[in-house]
């Protein structure tokens, strides 16, 4: 955060630092450390833990003035999620080139040659305080300021040459003793926005965002932006930055944010921003749009619920609604997907669909391939996205290539995306995050529009993906005759979905009570076939992420391979038994687990009465079309991971070792 001649007290910077730091907990929170500091001197604070205790931390120093203000000061805040290095104060951001605190820098992401690095810094003398990937880029930066050729080589320049030195992936944000009232910010590979806020309009002719590299090349023709939402001040006075990993960080400051792109340098000097690209192509003349972002805080906010997770688990009726908003015409059995209108007929045409994704984003894709592969008649691949990468896996240029993913930044994603694109293959986003490096690089798209996810377990998103690839499919056949009943049959299921969902949201109080008898168990087995696997899968990785339980998603077909062996009467089994064309069968892996002495909780359709006659445990959902019903079978098992996780005495949003995006590989 840098203000311009805007006067704040430290008090407040820190406070707009720390809320900052709260809104992107879900991104890390193994430690938390913030500086805050005047131009000539950088005073440092740093705890384990969550946010609170960082405030705490500061709220005990007695050095420091909270009520003194500055009229041009940058503060730095950092919540890490721990890659190398235990989380510790010590290996908390942000990193320093040595102990007069010359250079500061933050960093998220993974600097794969730092080892490298490290041993030509200690060898010039060096010494290292932390294990941490980060802190040889702020020896770095000093070794290389030591080293200058010329006295007067800018801030930028700087961070660019080191940049040039680093693999891996990294967002970055610099400051220094020798660049007071300066701040830097890089990214490659991890994302990192800016929000600017000013309270004066600039008139179209004053240059807002100043291209060093377009300006050197002598072009004249200003960057393309938005003019209506141009806020830069080039002479006025009153202006904030705020450098963010995630928009939800700065959205109650500013709704104007720049995506920054790789290799990006992002400088601000004297309340001017200038960016520049590193590696800029001969005719390539970027430039960034100021965008003007919709969300608002409230959409962030947690409401009347005890969770992030539990309020998006209640979200669904609406979030599914907002996927299908304008999308999905009721009356006339039509489906319009404005991101792909230009590439629907090139994917008609292509070998075969690969849908690559990580987690529960993946079983979105095993959850609709069935109903993909109905309906377009088309091949279809669902991919791990570490995988398919490891098995460095053929794609042609007649391949196309989703990408599922709800932050956009999945770094395993985004970097098969990017192995996609460079074999010629039509690449396709699925995500929530517009802006996301994955929405920008894909060649075309749909937005899920479930609105922010802040809950670490996925819940609404994956009912919103699953929805997008259903309407994916229809749109794949809307001109086959043969299909249309079962189109049909389809979109009307669509329309009475966010109903039937609210009646397996009220199912909550019985959900609860089965999760009080569930609770003190080691071990779940969820088990189906067909549309259900994927439910099983996704509820097997609920429970475990978020209650620490053990769990599988077993595919009922597997059964007497070898996990019925795991079957007794004390075994918690969960058996997902719907009527469709796998009822039978799913009946005879039901007579196995019995016949084990095994006592199922079977969550089954409300009228199949044969089935809940039979058994004394059953959560009844109601019925729907069957390429559908996955999204009434899953909801019972976010609910049933949530309760497990209250019961067990976990804090929902805080979980070990999970954190919200992965942007590191
Ligand atoms: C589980 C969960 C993760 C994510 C995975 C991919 O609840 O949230 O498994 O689904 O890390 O993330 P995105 O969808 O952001 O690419």
């Amino acid at each position: 955060y840098l203000n311009y001649h805007v006067p704040r007290t430290r008090r407040e910077i820190l406070e707009i630092l720390l809320k900052g730091l709260r809104r992107l907990e879900y991104r890390g929170y193994d430690s938390a450390d913030d500086k805050s500091a005047n131009a000539k001197s950088i005073q440092l604070i740093k705890q384990r833990g969550k946010v609170k205790v960082l405030d705490e931390e500061i709220n005990k120093q007695q050095d420091i003035d909270l009520d003194v203000e500055f009229d041009v000061h940058l503060g730095i805040a950092h919540t890490r999620w721990a890659t190398h290095g235990e989380p510790s104060p010590v290996n908390s951001h942000p990193h320093r080139s040595d102990k007069n605190n010359e250079f500061i820098v933050i960093h998220n992401g993974i600097i794969t040659n730092y080892k490298d690095l490290r041993k030509f810094l200690e060898s010039k003398g060096y010494e290292f305080e932390s294990e941490t990937d980060t802190e040889t880029i702020a020896k770095l930066v000093k070794y290389m300021y030591d080293n200058r050729e010329n006295d007067d080589i800018n801030f930028a320049t700087l961070v660019e040459r080191v940049t040039q030195q680093l693999e891996g992936a990294f967002a970055l944000v610099f400051k220094s003793v020798h660049y007071p009232g300066e701040a830097v910010g890089t990214r490659r590979g991890s994302p990192l926005l800016m929000g600017v806020r000013s309270d004066h309009k600039l008139s179209a002719d004053q240059i807002p965002v100043l291209y060093r590299s377009c300006m050197k090349m002598g072009c004249n023709s200003l960057p393309r932006l938005d003019q209506d939402t141009c806020l830069f001040p080039v002479d006025e006075k009153a202006v904030e930055y705020y450098f963010a990993s995630d928009a939800s960080a700065v959205i109650e400051h500013t709704n104007r944010v720049i995506f920054l792109e790789d290799d990006d340098v992002a400088a601000v000097m004297e309340g001017r921003l200038s960016i520049h690209r590193i590696k800029r192509r001969a005719g390539d003349y970027p430039a960034r749009a100021i965008q003007t972002l919709q969300m608002e805080l409230q959409q962030i906010m947690k409401g009347n619920y005890s969770s992030f997770m539990q309020k998006e688990i209640f979200e669904q009726p609406e979030s599914v609604v907002n996927t299908m908003r304008g999308r999905v015409n009721f009356d006339n059995n039509t489906v319009t997907l404005g991101g792909l209108k230009d590439h629907i007929k090139e994917i008609q045409r292509c070998r075969r669909l690969i849908v690559i994704a990580c987690g529960t984003s993946y079983h979105a894709g095993v959850a609709t391939r069935q109903v993909l592969e109905e309906l377009t008649e088309l091949p279809v691949m669902v991919e791990l996205a570490s995988d398919f990468l490891d098995r460095n896996t053929p794609v042609f240029r007649d391949d196309v290539c989703f990408f599922i993913s709800q932050s956009g930044e999945t770094a395993d994603s985004l970097m098969a995306l990017r192995y996609c694109k460079k074999r010629g293959a039509l690449t396709v986003g699925i995500t929530n995050t517009v802006g996301s490096s994955i929405s920008r690089e894909t060649d075309c798209g749909v937005h899920i529009n479930a609105g922010p996810e802040i809950g670490v377990a996925s819940t609404k998103a994956y009912t919103s993906q699953f929805v997008a690839l259903i309407m994916f499919a229809l749109l794949m056949c809307d001109d086959r005759i043969s299909i249309q009943p079962r189109r049909r049959e389809i979109i009307q299921g669509l329309r009475v979905l966010p109903d039937l969902i609210k009646e397996v949201l009220s199912l909550d109080d019985e959900i609860q009570k089965l999760a009080t008898e569930l609770y003190q168990q080691k071990s779940v087995l969820i088990m189906g076939r067909g549309y259900h696997y994927a439910t099983c899968l996704e509820g097997a990785l609920k429970i475990k992420e978020i209650t620490y339980m053990h769990s599988e998603g077993i595919l009922a077909g597997e059964l007497k391979h070898g996990p019925l062996a795991l079957v007794d009467k004390l075994m918690p089994v969960i058996m997902i038994i719907m009527r469709d064309h796998t009822y039978t069968k799913c009946q005879n892996a039901l007579q196995q687990v019995v016949a084990r002495q095994g006592r199922p909780i079977l969550i089954c359709d409300r009228d199949d009465h044969e089935t809940i006659k039979n058994s004394s445990r059953t959560i009844k959902v109601p019925h729907c079309v069957d390429c559908l019903q996955g999204i009434l079978s899953v909801i019972p098992l976010q609910l049933l991971s949530f309760h497990l996780a209250v019961l067990r005495g976990y804090d929902v949003f805080f979980y070990k070792n999970v954190v919200k995006a992965v942007s590191v590989v």
